[in-house]
């Protein structure tokens, strides 16, 4: 069963039939809140609003560990993670849909494995260490990608998307180091969840929405106008839920 996790301005899918609400505990404490099931575009789906439901929690108090244990507890085999970002250079302006394919971790802090070295593990291995060279899954990101192509929506194939501790947003000199790094796109809740998934054996692809410039890039030169970037992914998160209500029907 496919899960989604969404983001900001992604608290519940419209035209998802909910059929169940469920608080999962895990061995890592409580999930963003309760685990919706139900059925998007006749398929079984399981919704997870990643900040809880009101937006609650700020993206380094996000459990992540049990939100994606909380998942696949209850019957998750992948995951597509909604988040929005900000966007480095022309192809990432505002507005646009986005598929990461690489990922640069700078949060700190987090809680960010399963494999704690102390045998508590899931796979009982008291150091496990995972390949990570491709953060994001293939097969779901062609899904993605077929699903926008079917529905004629442009959606760019690729980029690097920075997880960043937040909650501040970035300043315009740590945009310029990110861009030097080879950075397209800026989030704060990518990380650690990309690499719990894969700890967890589950195939995980982000579907980005940009919805600002980069602080010091494009029209955020001087600021970054936050009250605009949240009315434009109000404004575009129906398009990112008719690529997920089709994304569904291709279990391929
Ligand atoms: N930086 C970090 N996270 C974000 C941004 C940004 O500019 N926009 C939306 N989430």
């Amino acid at each position: 069963m496919l899960a989604i996790i969404g983001g900001s301005s992604l608290y519940a899918l419209a035209a998802m039939h909910i059929t169940q609400r469920v608080d999962v505990g895990t061995p890592y404490g409580a999930p963003s809140g309760a685990l919706i099931h139900g059925h998007l575009s006749q398929r079984e789906v399981l919704f997870l609003a990643r900040h809880g439901e009101g937006h609650r929690l700020p993206p380094h108090k996000i459990n992540y560990r049990a939100n994606v244990w909380a998942l696949r507890e209850q019957g998750a085999t992948a995951i597509i993670a909604i988040a929005t970002v900000g966007g480095i250079g022309a192809a990432f302006a505002p507005g646009t849909l986005a598929l990461p394919d690489q990922l640069i971790d700078y949060t700190w802090g987090r809680p960010a494995t399963y494999y704690d070295g102390d045998g508590s593990g899931d796979g009982g291995d008291p150091v496990t260490h995972i390949d990570f060279t491709q953060p994001y899954d293939a097969r779901l990101r062609a899904r993605l990608l077929r699903a926008a192509h079917a529905l004629h929506e442009s959606l760019h194939d690729g980029g690097t998307y920075a997880a960043t501790q937040g909650p501040r947003l970035e300043t315009a000199a740590e945009i310029r180091r990110l861009a030097r790094d080879g950075v397209d796109m800026v989030g704060m809740t990518g990380m650690p969840e990309a690499a719990l998934a894969r700890e967890l054996g589950l195939p995980y692809a982000a579907l980005t929405l940009i919805v600002n410039a980069a602080a010091g890039t494009g029209d955020s030169g001087n600021r970054v106008d936050l009250p605009a970037a949240e009315r434009l992914a109000r404004a575009a998160m129906a398009r990112v839920e008719r690529i997920l209500e089709t994304v569904v029907c291709d279990g391929g």
